[in-house]
């Protein structure tokens, strides 16, 4: 099928079910167009709390469809590529967390949202990159910390709070870590009046050259209220697309990463993996479905709470 006969296909399919779908910036353009709402996993996790849909299809990556499960256990979780995982989440396997909670029982233990349901329901506080300063600023001064599994956006947060009471875990994004530094240089030579802005899970050394840090939500609010025309974006490329859209007259040029790819730019290899063909199948079929038990939701429901009261 077409893409224009898949589009009509799956609006079709969603009013006849009552579904919604909910994408993330990094997904292919042609399913940001077909989604009912588009945004960063903040944004995503509200409107998945809000909902009156019966079902939810997520177009994302498995940890954001877990999040929407979790928070509606009743209805039906669609997520259109089962493999869709995350680089940050694989990084931090239940049983080695456990075994650090349980060796720093003091400590509070913020987990950014890219992570296992099980991870969630190890721990107090989930978090996102649009409200982990938010977040940070309330823990007491005198309470340590242990933030998992992001190790970029954990020293980000240390050294904006100037807390040295942190224990951060060793993970991190491929897509964030990528970006080249000798390649960004060229692009500040070449374009000396672009602002440089940057995903908070991207290396120090390339966070220190951006002039703002922020969500996915946060770059894309960034460009439309600078007067500035030109940017230089460090995350994943995708975004571009509704980036682009909000401010149509304005050059955006995304980060160059180590390894030159067709658009010499960072793709996530996860966040591609959805297409409009396998979220047609998903929603006709109504398969890939999130399943997990009762027990492990009630876990981690309340830390994804306790953030969304908190935010
Ligand atoms: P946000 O969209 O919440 O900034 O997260 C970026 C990301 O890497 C999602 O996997
Ligand atoms: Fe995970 Fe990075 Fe892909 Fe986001 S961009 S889903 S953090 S691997």
């Amino acid at each position: 099928m077409k893409a224009t006969e898949l589009k009509e296909q799956i609006l079709e399919l969603k009013r006849k079910k009552n579904a919604v779908i909910l994408a993330h910036y990094y997904q292919e353009p042609d399913i940001q167009d077909i989604a009912d709402y588009v945004g960063d996993s903040l944004g995503l996790s509200q409107e998945a709390a809000q909902t009156t849909a019966d079902m939810i299809v997520f177009a994302g990556v498995h940890f954001m469809a877990e999040t929407a499960k979790i928070l509606n256990p009743h209805k039906k979780v669609l997520l259109p590529d089962m493999e869709a995982g995350c680089s940050l989440a694989d990084s931090c396997p239940p049983e080695d967390f456990k075994k650090i909670r349980e060796s720093h029982p003091d400590h509070i233990a913020i987990t950014y949202i890219n992570c296992s349901a099980e991870i969630k329901a190890l721990s107090d506080i989930v978090c996102t990159s649009s409200n982990a300063v938010k977040i940070i600023k309330q823990i007491p001064e005198e309470k340590p910390i242990l933030f998992a599994p992001d190790k970029n956006l954990g020293r980000y947060l240390q050294r904006l709070s100037g807390r040295n009471n942190m224990l951060i875990w060793d993970g991190a994004c491929i897509v964030h870590e990528a970006f080249s530094l000798e390649k960004l240089n060229f692009l500040f030579h070449k374009f000396p009046d672009a602002i440089f802005i940057a995903h908070p899970e991207s290396d120090a050394r390339v966070l220190d050259k951006a002039s703002y840090v922020g969500s996915t939500s946060g770059l894309v609010e960034f460009v439309k209220s600078s007067p500035s025309q030109v940017f230089i974006v460090a995350t994943e490329a995708g975004i571009l697309y509704q980036m682009q859209k909000e401010v149509p007259e304005k050059k955006l040029i995304p980060a160059p990463a180590f390894e030159d790819n067709a658009c010499a730019c960072s793709e996530c290899p996860y966040m591609k993996m959805n297409t409009l063909e396998k979220l047609y199948r998903c929603l006709l079929n109504e398969k890939p479905e999130i399943i997990l038990s009762d027990e492990l939701m009630e876990k981690a429901r309340k830390p994804i709470l306790r953030m969304l009261s908190l935010s």
